[in-house]
């Protein structure tokens, strides 16, 4: 079973006006706003199928990034890219950027695109264009807002690129927003898995959103699960379960959409005369136990140094540094029962890193990429000390 994307299409307009035309109370948002919410609960698709369109159709050129896409990959060059491939069909005519931001604002290029003062080849290097300047240029021929939306914007921090990026949009934001008669805005939108992290960008004087506004990500609710609800009631027949049973179940399992549809299919598989309102809550405890697990059992696959290496993260709050230090080998030595040495240990944080369980928080400090999944670590620890003392 599946469903189609459920779209938020009043929520999303209501977002752009709050970016694009905002009113008095809402022009902090021109400081950038950043969406927190926790992994898998539909972040992603609401930027691509309802914001992003939303955005578009008042007129702004959209460019978004997804910092995840490759994390391993530096997220400085992911934005460069993402923003020379946009700026690159602003200058292509006939280009589908083009097209569609003429046919929403108006704007009267004749049939050449846009031309710049600059290399966009450059954009990103040594030596090259600011973003400041190219993004002035564009606002000014494109007489309109440009709004770079990054997705997992987190990932950002802890890189020196990225980091330097991150001030690089600041002095952007501030070169165009406080021009007093700019045609258009700089707006800067961030997403991310991790609320602390997220917050960070925005409340930390260190950092370079100082200003910018943090919300919770609006999560699936009701009217999600309704939908879904009537889109399976063919193949479920008397086993569909209620709109309120479903719903709880929905946000026992994290407001994860994908979890709700494996919930149901476990109950499209029980007996006929199945009484769903009395098995979908216990489906639902148990599937995100699972969720959970299967991240856990990924670092178990990767052997007993990226255990080691993963327990000492969780045991110091998921913001660990000095996991090279004498001190650290020593003690994962003692846990392996043979030597570890800094290399081997650097190459077990590669994988982890890149199978997305951990993250760079800062320069040298780590953390669990996933709170819920640095959570049930958590249980499990308690469940087999338990069981220690038991036995
Ligand atoms: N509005 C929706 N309607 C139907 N399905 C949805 C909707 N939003 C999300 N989903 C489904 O939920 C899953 C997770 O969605 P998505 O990737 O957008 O979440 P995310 O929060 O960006 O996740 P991640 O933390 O991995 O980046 C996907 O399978 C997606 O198809
Ligand atoms: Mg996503």
């Amino acid at each position: 079973m599946s469903t189609a994307t459920y779209h938020r299409s009043a929520l999303a307009a209501q977002m752009a006006q709050q970016l694009l035309r905002p009113s008095f109370l809402d022009t902090s948002l021109r400081s950038g706003l950043f969406l927190s919410g926790q992994r898998r609960v539909g972040k992603t698709t609401f930027l691509a199928s309802d914001l992003i369109p939303a955005l578009e159709a008042l007129g702004a050129v959209v460019i978004y990034v997804d910092l995840w896409s490759q994390p391993q990959a530096n997220p400085a060059e992911l934005v460069h890219a993402a923003i020379r491939k946009a700026l690159g069909e602003l200058q292509a005519p006939g280009s589908g950027l083009l097209k569609r931001l003429k046919s929403v604002t108006g704007l009267d290029l004749g049939v050449a695109g846009f031309s710049f003062g600059f290399k966009l080849a450059e954009l990103g290097k040594p030596g090259g264009v600011s973003l400041a300047q190219a993004f002035t240029e564009v606002v000014d021929q494109a007489q309109t807002d440009v709004v770079l939306i990054v997705d997992e914007v987190q990932h950002a921090l802890g890189h020196t690129e990225g980091d330097a990026m991150l001030h690089a949009l600041k002095a952007t934001r501030d070169a165009i927003n406080t021009r007093p008669a700019t045609p258009g805005h700089f707006l800067f939108v961030g997403t991310g898995s991790h609320r602390a992290r997220v917050q960070e960008l925005a409340v930390k004087g260190n950092q370079a959103f100082n200003g910018a506004v943090t919300h919770e990500f609006p999560l699936l609710g009701r009217e999600f699960v309704d939908h879904v609800l009537a889109q399976v009631q063919p193949q479920l027949g008397d086993k569909t379960p209620s709109g309120e049973v479903t719903e709880a179940a929905f946000r026992a399992m994290g407001h994860r959409p994908e979890e709700l549809m494996k919930a149901l299919n476990v109950l499209r598989g029980l007996p006929v005369g199945t009484d769903a309102n009395t098995h979908l809550p216990t489906i639902a405890q148990a599937l995100s136990a699972a969720a959970a697990d299967i991240e856990l059992q990924k670092v178990e696959a990767l052997g007993a140094l990226a255990e080691a290496v993963f327990a000492r993260i969780c045991g110091m709050d998921g913001d660990a540094r000095g996991l090279f230090t004498t001190d650290a080998l020593r003690a994962y030595s003692a846990t392996l029962g043979r030597d570890v040495a800094a290399p081997e240990v650097q190459a077990v944080l590669g994988q982890l890193m890149g199978a997305n369980l951990l993250m760079r928080v800062r320069h040298g400090h780590y953390g669990v990429t996933d709170p819920l999944v640095e959570a049930a670590w958590r249980e499990r620890q308690q469940a087999i000390a338990l069981m220690q003392r038991a036995s």
